[in-house]
């Protein structure tokens, strides 16, 4: 069996360039799987239906157009409560799993639903306010900002619902290592990760 990585964790906790740098550490094959359900949830405010819109995705709705602007992640997460939505994103991000060479895929249920036996499972987290603050710095520098206030309500809107949905909650699987990275840097939070993976490999 190829050796999976499993990366949860709330919107901005530094899953994302946790992601991506522990894929290029161990050479393996990277998906955000945040991009599946912000594509679904770009298709929704174009006016399709959410449920034909996950079942009909292909992989250039990935790459095409603006995946990162915080209308697309509110409608993503809206989309992500509707568990037809969810079933018909399942066996792509399985398959993806399983691809030789081993794989790192993030999100919010990988440890947990999509891919319970991975090799390792990392939970990572901050503060809603530290979270926020990142958002905002990231979006100020494509010129996308709201303001802070703003950007931190949007936040706390999307926890309350990632964990609050009945279908595939985000919450750290019962076997995942936590990592805080409120008062850590991005190498430290890096290296934290690269740490627990090496103790399991
Ligand atoms: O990670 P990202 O912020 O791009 O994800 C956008 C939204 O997609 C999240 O707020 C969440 O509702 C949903 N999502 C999910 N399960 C995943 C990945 C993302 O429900 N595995």
């Amino acid at each position: 069996m190829p050796f999976t990585i499993a990366i949860d964790g709330p919107a901005a906790a530094g899953k994302g360039t946790i992601s991506k740098a522990v894929a290029a550490h161990f050479g393996f094959a990277h998906l955000d799987t945040g991009l599946l359900y912000r594509a679904v949830g770009r298709k929704v405010l174009e006016g399709a239906k959410a449920v034909t819109a996950a079942q009909t995705l292909e992989a250039e709705d990935l790459q095409s157009g603006d995946l990162r602007t915080p209308e697309v992640a509110q409608a993503a997460s809206k989309v992500a409560a509707i568990p037809d939505v969810r079933a018909a994103l399942v066996d792509f991000q399985r398959a993806f799993a399983l691809r030789s060479g081993g794989a790192v895929l993030d999100g919010r249920d990988i440890g947990t639903v999509i891919c319970p036996q991975a090799d390792t499972k990392l939970f990572v987290t901050a503060s809603a306010e530290v979270r926020a603050r990142r958002r905002y710095d990231e979006l100020a520098a494509n010129d996308l900002a709201d303001n802070y206030e703003t950007v931190l309500a949007d936040v706390k809107e999307r926890d309350a619902r990632d964990m609050g949905r009945a279908d595939a909650p985000l919450k750290p699987a019962a076997d995942a290592v936590l990592i805080d990275t409120s008062d850590l840097s991005i190498e430290s939070a890096i290296a934290a990760a690269i740490a627990a993976i090496d103790a399991r490999r």
